[in-house]
């Protein structure tokens, strides 16, 4: 089953299909590798994460594109508490491979880290809560340049296996990093990985 649509996935396990359609595609759409997917829903079904990059410059528009995405993500009290660095020195990136338990594909044609900037929040609240906001900041700030990416044709895997404090010394920097994005072209678009029926993940509370 390809489910290039939302729709396929809507309440997938129910006998009624009154409100959704479910439509299931067998087989990829032939040609699906070079369709660049704007419909948000599409975007996020067909998502998957991508490990084998194409040895091929992602353009400056698409960055720009991505980091004005991150940029949109909702953040505590609207304070930004995340930093992007875009990592362009080419002798950094084997170091982040090391820093990331060696996974070799951080070094990608372009990568992104998402750092924590708690100092940005600047909400009278404890600590440990402005610590945890200014996580979930660089964390929805990173998922939404990973949409972003596949929406413009690239592909990315997310890197939450990181040595913070290597990462920290390789970029000098004293904020503590959440994850890394890593971008490019696909050698090969793959398929998104099947996922729990709906009907398993959401828990009703009434
Ligand atoms: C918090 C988090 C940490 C992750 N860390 C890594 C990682 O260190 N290395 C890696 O190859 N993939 C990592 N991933 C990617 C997941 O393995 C991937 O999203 C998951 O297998 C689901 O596949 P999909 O993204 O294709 O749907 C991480 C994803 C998340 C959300």
């Amino acid at each position: 089953m390809y489910p290039s649509d939302i729709f396929s996935r809507l309440y997938s396990g129910e006998e009624s299909d009154k409100v959704y359609p479910k439509e299931v595609i067998e087989e990829a759409p032939e040609g699906v590798e070079d369709i660049l997917q704007t419909n948000l829903f599409n975007v996020m079904l067909n998502r998957r994460s991508q490990r084998k990059f194409e040895n091929k410059e992602v353009e400056d528009w698409k960055m720009e594109m991505i980091f004005a995405a991150a940029d949109t993500a909702p953040t505590a009290g609207g304070f930004q508490g995340f930093e992007i660095f875009h990592v362009k020195k080419p002798e950094l990136k084997p170091k982040l491979v090391e820093a990331a338990n060696k996974q070799p594909y951080v070094n990608a044609p372009e990568v992104l880290v998402f750092c924590m900037n708690p100092d940005r929040v600047k909400l009278n609240f404890p600590q440990e809560i402005i610590r945890k906001f200014s996580v979930q900041d660089a964390t929805l700030a990173a998922a939404y340049a990973q949409l972003a990416a596949h929406a413009l044709g690239l592909s990315t895997v997310w890197i939450g296996m990181i040595d913070e404090k290597k990462v920290m010394e390789i970029l000098g920097t004293e904020l503590v990093p959440s994850s890394i994005l890593c971008i490019g072209y696909p050698q090969k678009m793959l398929q998104p990985k099947p996922k729990r029926n709906l009907l398993d993940l959401i828990h009703i509370v009434q």
